[in-house]
């Protein structure tokens, strides 16, 4: 909440913990503290080097960026290239400024023109930091940055630190993984163009830590690219990690004149799991989402892919648009099909022009009666792709990502744009402007569905940037079609949630969380993603599971689709009149908790994958009133018989609810500490409990 300077040591407050670095006496960069608030004026530079011939100073300090020159063998945060072919960098202290919760910490090199500045920013109504890197090239020639992270962290203690990360999939998103680092290297990365489905560009690290209690170091990386997070443990114990931008096949040219931010690391220390999520989510809502959105409920959604893929027309979605309406849906988004030669994944994209064999009188006729039912409008896009098969790469081949003697290697049968190239960039806010100008459209699925290959860009003078270069021009494009229709919402989506990073909460909005739909596994994916990501922004559909697995109950699939953003997804044409209803009462009830769900404090009682049952409360701010849901598919061994024991509430109020036909009244403290019986043995047992408290 405030940013203290004594003799160069600089103490970033928060209520809950101290974040302390500064410079040495040779005017170094370094890292001193991060853990509980102490006296400020206890702070010193304490000499933590070695002092063995052996080894080298720089190798044993810890710092918040290191960069790479001298002495130093461990990992870098900084790589630079000088135009006379020096590669190493060597900084001065170069003075401060501080301005109310921000801090500017500066560096030059001792010989060329080269300024870096590290970035800090705390906040009053949060526990978080976010910090990020600037480069400065104040001279005339090119400075090429061979790596360029976001900054650097330094682990207190010697004991090693356990790493809880994803090792996911299209289809199984947000799986986590636990990882003891006790010597060497632990990286989690993408390369393939966007943060991708496997590892998430964050780090939690932790010694003993559950949901409650236990320090929890966390920090989450505002990018949407290939990134890297570089742990490492050396023998005398120390743990660092490094997060920003991958440097796997990486450059960036600084030119004369010229400033580069890196992307924002947000972090911070939590005691347990539960209390960085709920960090992590209120900080989304007061400081990433876009502003005019942010604190309105999302609407409930429906969506027809499932239910008709690239079948769309005017007929068949107005008919599904009167049903989706009939159950108080609020916004009708028509998916994939509805432009170009769109009739399967074969051919279209980069085509953004209505379909005129489905569409005959245009999209305004769909529009108009999704708009007659009282329901906005939203459309799906890919717009960084193109099919081989269509007008576009017809007229433009060399719009791709390409090496003139290699085949081009179709994933979805579809090539990838090259963004930083003006023209791509143009074609796209033109198609996607005048789509959102001619069109009432209040809302946007922006897909992106293949990672890229045969990464030839002969239109850049240094082809390693384009991963930043991309990643940049979908932000810039998204920024000002925001810009000029303030009023459409983004929905961010990579064949589900291979972009669910906090880019994307930053620069669109919400994120398609999976394309499992299957309400079993979504209870695992949606406990993964809500570790480090808002709730509100997790879309999460109702659909029709039979085909793919085990059949669910539609209530048992709307309660789990209500502990995000409701939506819908199934083919309503074929539901019954005893689903209509079922859909109808269900979605109006998710509307009366749904401030509570998007907006409150989850607590995550208990895990599907560890406990075999599922138990989440969202608590709203006062901690008045609650949600808790339950869920469990089979009973194994009479196992199920439990103590629930219910977090997050107030130990001094008094709640009342109902459960198993009985009426409940006890403390917070009770409920919390004694816990109510438990009893899930039925086939897809589930539950949601409304808690009052009593006044
Ligand atoms: C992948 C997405 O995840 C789906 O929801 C759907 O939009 C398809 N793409 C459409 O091609």
């Amino acid at each position: 909440m405030s940013i203290i300077n004594q003799n160069n040591i600089f103490i970033i407050q928060t209520n809950s913990f101290h974040y302390v670095i500064g410079t040495d006496k040779n005017g170094t960069n370094r890292f001193f503290h991060w853990g509980k608030p102490c006296l400020v004026e206890d702070y010193m530079p304490e000499y933590n080097g070695f002092i063995n011939s052996n080894h080298t100073d720089l190798d044993g300090i810890c710092q918040e960026c290191s960069p790479f020159g001298l002495t130093m063998y461990r990992n870098v945060d900084i790589k630079a290239r000088f135009s006379d072919g020096c590669r190493e960098i060597s900084l001065d202290y170069n003075g401060y400024n501080i301005d109310g919760n921000r801090l500017e910490f500066k560096f030059k090199d001792k010989h060329y023109p080269l300024e870096i500045i590290l970035n800090y920013l705390c906040y009053d109504d949060s526990d978080i930091v976010t910090k990020w890197i600037t480069v400065k090239n104040s001279g005339c020639d090119d400075i090429v940055f061979e790596k360029l992270f976001s900054g650097e962290f330094s682990l207190p203690g010697v004991k090693p630190y356990k790493f809880r990360n994803t090792n996911g999939s299209w289809g199984a998103e947000f799986t986590q993984t636990e990882t003891l680092l006790d010597g060497g290297t632990l990286i989690y990365e993408s390369r393939k163009g966007t943060s991708s489905h496997t590892n998430s560009p964050q780090f939690v690290a932790y010694q003993n830590a559950d949901e409650k209690s236990g320090n929890v170091y966390f920090a989450v990386l505002e990018y949407s690219g290939n990134f890297k997070v570089e742990a490492s443990r050396d023998l005398y114990g120390k743990t660092r990690v490094g997060i920003g931008l991958n440097d796997f096949d990486f450059e960036y040219n600084l030119k004369g004149g010229e400033v580069f931010d890196t992307p924002k690391i947000h972090f911070g220390l939590t005691q347990g799991f539960g209390e960085m999520s709920r960090t992590l989510n209120r900080f989304a809502i007061n400081h990433v989402f876009p502003k005019n959105f942010a604190r309105t409920p999302l609407p409930v959604l429906y969506n027809s892919w499932e239910a008709t893929y690239f079948n769309v027309s005017t007929a068949e979605q107005s008919r599904l648009a009167e049903k989706a309406a009939k159950v108080g849906v609020e916004l009708f988004v028509m998916d994939d099909g509805w432009f170009g030669e769109r009739n399967d994944d074969h051919a279209g994209l980069g085509d953004w022009f209505v379909n005129k064999e489905k569409f005959p009188n245009g999209l305004d006729e769909l529009i108009q009666n999704v708009n007659n039912c009282g329901m906005d409008f939203g459309i799906w896009v890919e717009p960084e792709m193109v099919n081989p098969n269509s007008n576009l790469y017809r007229a433009h081949p060399d719009w791709t990502y390409h090496y003139d003697t290699r085949t081009p290697s179709e994933l979805r049968n579809q090539l990838v744009l090259n963004m930083t190239k003006p023209e791509v960039q143009k074609y796209i806010y033109n198609c996607l402007n005048d789509l959102l100008s001619n069109h009432n459209i209040k809302y946007i699925k922006w897909d992106m569905n293949r990672p890229f290959s045969e990464t030839g860009c002969e239109n850049l003078e240094n082809p390693k940037m384009l991963w930043y270069l991309h990643t940049k021009a979908v932000y810039d494009l998204v920024d000002r079609l925001k810009a000029e229709h303030s009023d459409v919402q983004f929905e961010c989506c990579s064949s589900g949630g291979g972009r669910a990073d906090w880019g994307a909460f930053r620069h669109f909005y919400m994120i398609w969380t999976s394309d499992n739909t299957h309400a079993i596994d979504r209870l695992a994916i949606q406990n993964g993603y809500t570790l480090t990501r808002p709730v509100k922004a997790m879309r999460a559909w109702v659909t029709d599971t039979e085909g793919y697995n085990r059949n669910t109950p539609l209530e048992f699939r709307f309660h789990v689709a209500m502990r995000g953003s409701l939506s819908l997804g199934g083919n309503m044409l074929k539901y019954s009149q005893e689903d209509m209803e079922l859909s109808k009462e269900k979605i109006r009830f998710y509307k009366s908790i749904r401030n509570i769900v998007q907006f409150g404090d989850l607590y995550r009682l208990l895990n599907i994958d560890k406990d075999e049952i599922s138990a989440d409360i969202y608590v709203n701010e006062d901690k008045s009133k609650a949600v808790l849901f339950i869920a469990s598919v089979n009973t194994r061994c009479f196992k199920k018989s439990i103590p629930l024991f219910i977090d997050g509430l107030d130990d001094g109020k008094i709640y009342s609810f109902e459960f198993n036909n009985q009426k409940i009244i006890k403390s917070g403290a009770y409920l919390k500490n004694v816990g109510i019986p438990l009893e899930a043995r039925e086939q897809f047992f589930n539950r949601i409990i409304i808690i009052d408290e009593v006044k």
